[in-house]
């Protein structure tokens, strides 16, 4: 829990407006839409591994926590161009998401969110799919009954996962995997789903930030959900470090479980969060991929970068015009997605087959570092959309 009063240490950075030109917003979308476009047609419609290998994707089934995200990037497409191709190719996976919940592909697991919302609840809330409605609310049934522990009021990281480590265990991951839980609590009406959802997110709050406003990646309780023991980290550089990109699932989960309570606390514990990113953000904008790391030759993580903005500019929403939270936020995310777009796509001297590069996947367990990633694909097209289009209804 964040009991500091945290400031920002650099305010000069961030006191000018900063915009993006419109047209070069219009040409990174198109530059990304085609890559996807090309991407689907040379390999049908195979769903990529997590991250790149020489920033070549693998593919494979539907059976993964990024899978969502890759569906995902059909219909964020299919919104910015109109494209009916990209709308085909998301309806077109639809199926296997229910073969997922027949079979029991990874439903296990604490990411059952991210895998049913971009895909499912998108193509119910962009087309009206009451089959894609019907797999997301079997999925969160099955999820609340297997993931959701009633007496630590958190979702549970998967054994699956779990490793040697021990423990039950909840992460900053899950923020982004509430939003399944909030959105079916509200469109059923059912108070305990919503209520596990803010639950969650307060847990989050009470033991994942850190007294400085940095944050843990996990958090063990033991011997049963009810002990909390002590943060610890899967991929971040230390148990006591800030790994970025669990950082962004907080920067980006919590003002969309503000947007579905209103809870000041959420909207407060945004900001301190947020004040200590901006505060650990290397010169040219791009996250390293732990921000014990502020300059020097260490692999960054665009991805992170990328969540944040929609993170931010989803709070700014929500924000009056008049406030300076608004200001700084919308000044840090512009400079921040013009910096992904400058230094993370478009000719970098090598090929790379994902829409943005120098993504860190999970540095510790030497895998995919400096690489593409699905999610950076799908937040970094999330993020165009948003500035494209004002009024875009959010997924999650
Ligand atoms: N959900 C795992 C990750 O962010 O890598």
């Amino acid at each position: 829990m964040v009991t500091q009063k945290i400031t920002l240490n650099n305010p000069e950075r961030f006191e000018a407006p900063h915009e993006i030109p419109r047209e070069k917003i219009e040409k990174a979308a198109k530059a990304a839409t085609d890559k996807l476009k090309a991407m689907a047609e040379a390999h049908g419609y195979g769903f990529p591994r997590t991250s790149s290998k020489d920033y070549k994707y693998n593919r494979l089934e539907n059976d993964n926590w990024e899978c969502g995200m890759y569906t995902g990037c059909f219909w964020l497409a299919y919104e910015l161009t109109g494209d009916k191709f990209f709308r085909e190719v998301a309806e077109s996976q639809l199926a296997s998401y229910k073969r997922r919940i027949d079979e029991k592909i990874g439903m296990d697991d604490h990411d059952v969110g991210f895998v049913f919302t971009p895909s499912c609840v998108a193509a119910y809330k962009i087309t009206g799919n009451e089959t894609a409605k019907a797999y997301a609310l079997e999925a969160v049934d099955y999820y609340f009954g297997t993931s959701y522990s009633h007496k630590g009021k958190f979702i549970i990281r998967s054994h699956r996962s779990r490793g040697n480590t021990g423990g039950c265990r909840t992460m900053m991951d899950s923020l982004m995997n509430a939003p399944l839980l909030f959105w079916s609590g509200k469109v059923t009406g059912n108070e305990e789903y919503f209520k596990a959802a803010h639950d969650h997110t307060l847990t989050t709050v009470k033991y994942l930030l850190r007294d400085d406003a940095s944050t843990f990646h996990h958090y063990m309780f033991e011997p049963g959900p009810e002990t909390p023991v002590r943060g610890l980290t899967l991929q971040g550089n230390s148990d006591d470090s800030c790994w970025s990109r669990g950082h962004s699932w907080g920067i980006y989960g919590l003002p969309i479980a503000y947007s579905y309570t209103g809870d000041e606390v959420l909207r407060e514990a945004h900001r301190n969060i947020t004040l200590f990113m901006l505060n650990h953000l290397p010169e040219d904008m791009i996250p390293y991929w732990d921000y014990d790391f502020v300059d020097g030759d260490e692999p960054r993580d665009s991805s992170a970068g990328a969540i944040s903005v929609c993170g931010l500019n989803e709070m700014c929403k929500m924000l009056p015009d008049d406030s300076a939270d608004k200001a700084l936020y919308t000044s840090a995310a512009n400079q921040m997605l013009e910096a992904i777009i400058d230094n993370c796509t478009g000719d970098i001297g090598v090929d790379y087959e994902g829409l943005i590069c120098h993504v860190t996947h999970a540095k510790p367990q030497k895998q995919g570092i400096d690489e593409c990633a699905v999610y950076g694909d799908y937040f970094y097209l999330e993020a165009l959309l948003r500035y494209l289009n004002p009024e875009w209804k959010k997924y999650w």
